[in-house]
């Protein structure tokens, strides 16, 4: 099996959490990409869904889907998303679609959250794929002086903005041996909208898919 059909094969499996009347958060990405086209055909158990990025809404719209705002929607029953990496205690680097602040957002607002990733996504330690840092832009250069005090090394994503304004930062050589310890000291640093790690809300249930088959756990 193809990476892609991976990805398609654990966004089904996804599926079977949808349960009747349920307001529905949606992450971004190519596996939640599956997951959007698969939604659709059990489109009449959905009540509304929650969106994590314009992307994502641009979807849901194209195929029927109610998209609430999140103040009007209240509580979110489920989030569905992906990861970049992922270890065993259900902690993840997210973002690498520029998208971590509205996912980290409907994440924390969400009852429960089901990631969904391939085989490739599962790591011991965090920090392979580097860690993005969301930042408002006339904050970069002193955002990544303090990353550097910290061990990073920050590369500015030129060209990118994110759905808030704003400009992200890739951390790379980190070797994330505490991920929540992590979280807290990136939140810290004046400038910083978010930071990629979801450690201190990590996922509830991660759906693994591999040539072996689909794992939840
Ligand atoms: C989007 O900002 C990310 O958090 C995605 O969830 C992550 O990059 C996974 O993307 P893929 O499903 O495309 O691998």
């Amino acid at each position: 099996m193809t990476q892609d059909e991976l990805k398609k094969a654990a966004a089904h499996k996804a599926l079977e959490f949808i349960e009747d009347d349920m307001i529905v958060g949606v992450g971004t990405g190519s596996t939640v990409a599956h997951f959007i086209d698969g939604l659709a055909t059990i489109q009449d158990k959905v009540k509304a869904t929650v969106s994590s990025s314009d992307d994502s809404t641009a979807k849901l719209k194209a195929l029927g889907f109610e998209v609430w705002d999140l103040n009007a929607a209240g509580s979110v029953d489920i989030y569905i998303d992906g990861a970049d990496e992922i270890t065993e205690h259900k902690q993840m680097i997210k973002g690498g679609g520029a998208a971590l602040t509205r996912e980290k957002i409907i994440a924390a607002a969400a009852d429960k959250f089901v990631c969904i990733v391939d085989q490739s996504k599962q790591v011991g330690v965090l920090g392979s794929f580097p860690l993005p840092v969301e930042v408002i832009p006339m904050a970069r250069s002193y955002v990544a002086r303090q990353i550097v005090k910290l061990g990073g090394d920050p590369e500015w994503r030129q060209g990118v903005v994110t759905d808030n304004g704003n400009v992200i930062l890739d951390v790379h050589n980190l070797s994330i041996l505490n991920p929540g310890e992590l979280e807290t000291q990136l939140n810290q640093i004046v400038g910083v909208v978010t930071n990629g790690l979801f450690a201190h809300r990590g996922a509830d249930v991660v759906i693994t898919a591999s040539k072996e088959g689909v794992q939840v756990s």
